[in-house]
């Protein structure tokens, strides 16, 4: 038996692989340090839901039909609204709203996927909104999917270099093979259920903190330690009370998680000289976390994942900490989509099985409740 089926194989998939030994991810066949700062996220999505890249008319066509699904139906928001009146977390609350874009499906897989994937970011954008007392933004079909994320959270045209910021992160975590929240995705496909279903799983799924929820943490321990003289003393602690450092340590990766890396460098473009000091404090706490997390772990190689930089990119975006693990979903609905769609296409009904470590041989005559 593998608790928490460590080192399992459990499907085939050609949507991503990761070798955590070698540090390396490929997505559909491209390193991700290739694909994620180049490629648009409509190029990704296409990828992904269709295993190559698209021609360019394919590319425009694919672009037009992804924005022409951003409206959410009326009552949605009205679940927006009401939620947050009682200031429901943005991630229960996006996982509420997407269960409901079931609304007028067309019960075909792939258009349940676009429709998610499309809708998933106006959804986010709205409930900020409605939770910070102003009213969401209407879409602008104009602009790309991303510019579009971007422009509903502020009203504000984004400048290419947010919208390169922002679609190099989603590009960087769209897939990660059979992660948690995609694997609950697949579970749910298995049985023949439908893709909608699969991404409220995955979004609750997803909002662990050994999962998706660590970036918030994360940017919480680099804003605590503030200079850089005082962060071994803030880790030493925190490792003697017994506390894990978030944004470090993987399942999978032995080595540097590679995503990491992009992301780096993505925060280093985007945190201009003058507010670089932000950014140059991260890598000190990094390296004194590396450093001390040998010290106490030398057997476990720990290293640096990609909850650690995404939350620096996404603070340098201006996103506040109760966005992350959302917009980390608008990525990873694209993973969570493709897998669906490969699950119904190729897969068998994923169901494992359990070791019985309870007793045996009780009798219902002797229960309690039994006894006069
Ligand atoms: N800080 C301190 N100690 C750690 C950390 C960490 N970040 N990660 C693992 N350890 C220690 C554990 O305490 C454990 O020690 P022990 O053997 O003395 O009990 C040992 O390393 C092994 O830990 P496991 O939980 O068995 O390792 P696993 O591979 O299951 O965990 C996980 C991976 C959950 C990501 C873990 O490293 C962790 O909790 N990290 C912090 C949370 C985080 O950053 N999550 C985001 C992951 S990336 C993503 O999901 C997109």
């Amino acid at each position: 038996m593998t608790e928490g089926l460590e080192g399992v194989v459990a499907v085939s998939t050609r949507l991503s692989h990761v070798d955590g030994q070698a540090g390396q991810l490929i997505l559909a066949g491209y390193a991700v340090e290739d694909l994620a700062p180049n490629a648009s996220f409509e190029e990704v999505a296409y990828l992904l839901l269709h295993g190559r890249l698209p021609q360019p008319p394919e590319r425009i066509a694919f672009a037009q039909d992804l924005a022409a699904r951003r409206e959410i139906p009326h009552v949605v928001t009205g679940v927006l609204r009401e939620a947050a009146a009682v200031k429901v977390p943005v991630i229960d609350a996006i996982r509420m709203a997407a269960s409901m874009l079931s609304l007028g499906r067309r019960e075909d897989p792939l258009e349940d996927a676009m429709t998610a994937i499309s809708s998933l970011p106006t959804i986010v954008a709205a409930y900020r909104r409605i939770c910070s007392g102003e009213e969401p933004i209407p879409i602008r079909s104009d602009l790309s999917h991303v510019a579009n994320y971007l422009h509903q959270l502020s009203g504000v045209e984004p400048s290419p270099e947010r919208v390169r910021a922002m679609e190099t992160y989603l590009n960087t975590v769209c897939d990660h093979g059979l992660n948690a929240s995609t694997f609950t995705a697949r579970v749910i496909v298995s049985t023949r259920s439908d893709v909608i279903s699969a991404i409220t799983g995955a979004l609750g799924a997803l909002k662990g903190p050994l999962h998706g929820g660590a970036p918030g943490p994360a940017l919480d321990m680099v804003f605590e330690i503030g200079t850089p003289e005082r962060a071994e003393a803030l880790i030493r602690a925190r490792l003697d009370r017994g506390e894990r450092l978030m944004g470090f340590g993987h399942r999978i990766y032995r080595v540097r998680d590679p995503r990491a890396d992009v992301l780096a460098q993505a925060a280093e473009r985007l945190y201009t000289s003058e507010d670089r000091s932000l950014y140059d404090l991260a890598r000190k706490v990094e390296v004194t976390a590396l450093r001390l997390l040998r010290e106490r772990k030398p057997d476990r190689q720990l290293d640096t994942n990609v909850e650690f930089y995404t939350a620096l990119l996404l603070h340098g975006l201006g996103f506040p900490a109760e966005l992350f693990t959302p917009t980390f979903a608008i990525g990873r609905i694209l993973g969570w989509s493709a897998h669906c769609l490969e699950q119904l296409r190729e897969g068998k009904l994923i169901r494992p099985q359990s070791a019985y470590i309870g007793p045996t041989g009780l009798h219902y005559e002797d229960a309690p409740a039994r006894v006069t």
